[in-house]
């Protein structure tokens, strides 16, 4: 087992070798097989978050990095007992994904004073204390929310009025919170788009569906559906559909991910936009970690790639769709 402090440098993060226990040689000196990670997962609520576990699960696999992984089932709580557990039991590194933003302080300095590097993957934390991290690997969430919003405003550009519904990802959590802010940004130029209800749908299929069901009763006329993620926009569907309406048509659909049902809906006309959110940071997290153990610098932040996609564009990029 090799022990390691974080030492924060300008703009990137220098990982010392601080110690060895066991009568290790040192970094690396045993291979990725000596290596053990730590990886406190949300949960399962989403196609997406399936998709991520696949693959952070397949590249330590492939990778001959151990891997321990918990699932939190959406609960804070949950998380920091897996990195509680983590820390005594003595990992090399470990990785998550918050499942909200705040709270974190406490644990995080616990795994620092203890010497394990934490490398934050998907989602941030709004902790003040930087050195808390060695590195955020993940999407830029408030650009997907301004992606989005930019495609409202050019597809209704001959509009007078568009009323709006948000279905909100799982509150206080960086994408529901970043998603929302970079929308409200571009669509809060033009006082004729209005967000006349905006709640949480956990980033879940059955909320998604509920909260529509619930919403199309108070507001029959609304015009578009901003769901955070594929899964709740598929709800919406289901939702939209039940009341008697046409999904894509009587009231567009603009969704976050881009995961193969969304994609699906998309190519049928039932969503009309879709941001891309990448799940795919199991090979980038495996060449962090490996840097971290190695005491070689890792950016503090990699921002993740993604594109959008319109009806025809899905159609074209369903077939070799990984996820
Ligand atoms: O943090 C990423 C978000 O979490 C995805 O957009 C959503 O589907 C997931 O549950």
């Amino acid at each position: 087992m090799k022990r390691f402090a974080p030492i924060a440098a300008a703009g990137a993060l220098l990982v010392a070798l601080a110690g060895c226990a066991g009568g290790d040689a040192g970094p690396g000196a045993g291979g990725d097989d000596d290596i053990v990670v730590g990886f406190a997962q949300v949960g399962a609520e989403s196609g997406w978050r399936t998709a991520n576990t696949k693959s952070i699960q397949g590249a330590f696999e492939e990778a001959g990095i151990e891997l321990k992984f918990s699932d939190a089932q959406q609960k804070q709580e949950n998380q920091i007992k897996a990195i509680r557990s983590y820390i005594q039991q003595q990992v090399d590194v470990i990785a998550f994904s918050p499942v909200v933003e705040s709270g974190w302080d406490t644990v995080l300095k616990e795994a620092k004073d203890a010497g394990i590097p934490v490398v934050l993957t998907d989602r941030a934390v709004d902790s003040k204390d930087d050195s808390l991290y060695v590195s955020f690997l993940g999407s830029d969430f408030i650009e997907e929310g301004k992606k989005a919003g930019e495609w409202v405003v050019q597809e209704f550009a001959d509009a007078d009025s568009v009323k709006i519904v948000q279905l909100e990802g799982t509150t206080g959590a960086a994408p529901a919170n970043d998603r929302a802010e970079g929308f409200a940004d571009v669509i809060g130029a033009d006082p004729k788009f209005e967000i006349v209800a905006s709640q949480t749908g956990d980033f879940t299929r059955s909320g998604g569906k509920q909260v529509m069901e619930a919403l199309l009763k108070s507001n029959p006329d609304v015009d578009l559906v901003y769901a955070h993620n594929d899964d709740m926009g598929l709800g919406a569907i289901e939702a939209i559909e039940a009341a008697g309406l046409v999904p894509g048509q009587d009231i567009k659909i603009v969704t976050v991910d881009a995961v193969k049902d969304g994609m699906q809906a998309l190519a049928d006309g039932k969503i009309n936009f879709i941001v891309e959110c990448s799940p795919l940071l199991g090979e980038q997290l495996v060449d962090i970690v490996r840097k971290v153990v190695a005491g070689e610098e890792v950016e503090k932040r990699i921002v993740t790639e993604e594109t959008t996609f319109t009806q025809e564009q899905a159609v074209e990029a369903l077939p070799d769709r990984q996820y």
